[in-house]
């Protein structure tokens, strides 16, 4: 059960160093199934980053949300096979093409370099964006509708899910089908005091998970924490 709850939780190394990567994985690295490097860490350090993690022993979700042309964004993606990262992601409103593009580049070079390929996901509508901004860049309709459009989108250019919020789990996996992996940030566990920092639409891991989550991403309540390590054992709890 340990470890079925291990493959789920993600942790968002938002750091500012390589020594603390290392102290992080090697703290959680029997605790989480993936560490998020994020463009933060990833534009300070480029590929050390990622190195750091997997010298550590751990795996890699690349989040870089890679955003531009298909043929720009296939080529970082390959890349990215190339580093051996487990997960990375892109923008959905990309395009189908450009999506279409990556897939097709990943699976290829996946197969030549006889390595896994990496889950690939789409961000949908960031989660920082309301209907009033998306009128702003001149898209119609409500945020709901357009997260589960480009879901499926995504799904239909050979994209294996989305990150999703929360409150958007229920609906894509509606949409999606079974098969489709949803990544929930915006966890809080049950024994944060809600309302510290600037998330604001929280779930606690168990009702992500519960909701239909397949990975859950967690950050600052762990990192954090006084002893990060018992915080996330408290997480595994939580969910178990
Ligand atoms: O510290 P916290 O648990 O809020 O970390 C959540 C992580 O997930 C951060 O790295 C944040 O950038 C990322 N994220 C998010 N909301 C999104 C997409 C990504 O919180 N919609």
């Amino acid at each position: 059960m340990r470890e079925v709850v291990r493959q789920k939780i993600i942790f968002a190394l938002d750091v500012a160093t390589l020594e603390e990567v290392r102290r992080f994985v090697g703290l959680l690295k029997n605790r989480v199934g993936l560490f998020k490097v994020g463009l933060e860490l990833f534009t300070a350090f480029g590929p050390e980053a990622v190195k750091a993690v997997q010298e550590e022993g751990g795996d890699v979700f690349l989040d870089l949300k890679l955003h531009d042309i298909p043929n720009t964004v296939a080529r970082a993606a390959e890349e990215a096979v190339k580093l051996g990262v487990t997960m990375f992601n892109l923008h959905a409103p990309g395009g189908m093409e450009m999506m279409r593009a990556t897939a097709q580049r990943c699976r290829n070079i996946a197969e030549k370099l006889n390595r896994p390929q990496p889950i690939i996901l789409a961000v949908t509508i960031l989660t920082s964006l309301d209907e009033e901004n998306l009128k702003e860049i001149g898209w119609i309709g409500p945020v709901s509708e357009q997260v589960v459009h480009l879901a499926e989108l995504a799904q239909k250019a050979g994209i294996d899910g989305v990150v999703a919020s929360p409150q958007e789990i229920i609906s894509v996996r509606q949409r999606c089908g079974p098969r489709f992996h949803i990544v929930t940030p915006g966890i809080r566990p049950a024994f944060a005091a809600p309302g510290q920092d600037d998330q604001k639409r929280v779930m606690t891991a168990k009702e992500a998970i519960t909701a239909g989550a397949d990975y859950i991403v967690i950050g600052r309540p762990v990192r954090l924490a006084q002893d990060p390590a018992a915080a996330m054992d408290r997480v595994i709890a939580e969910i178990s």
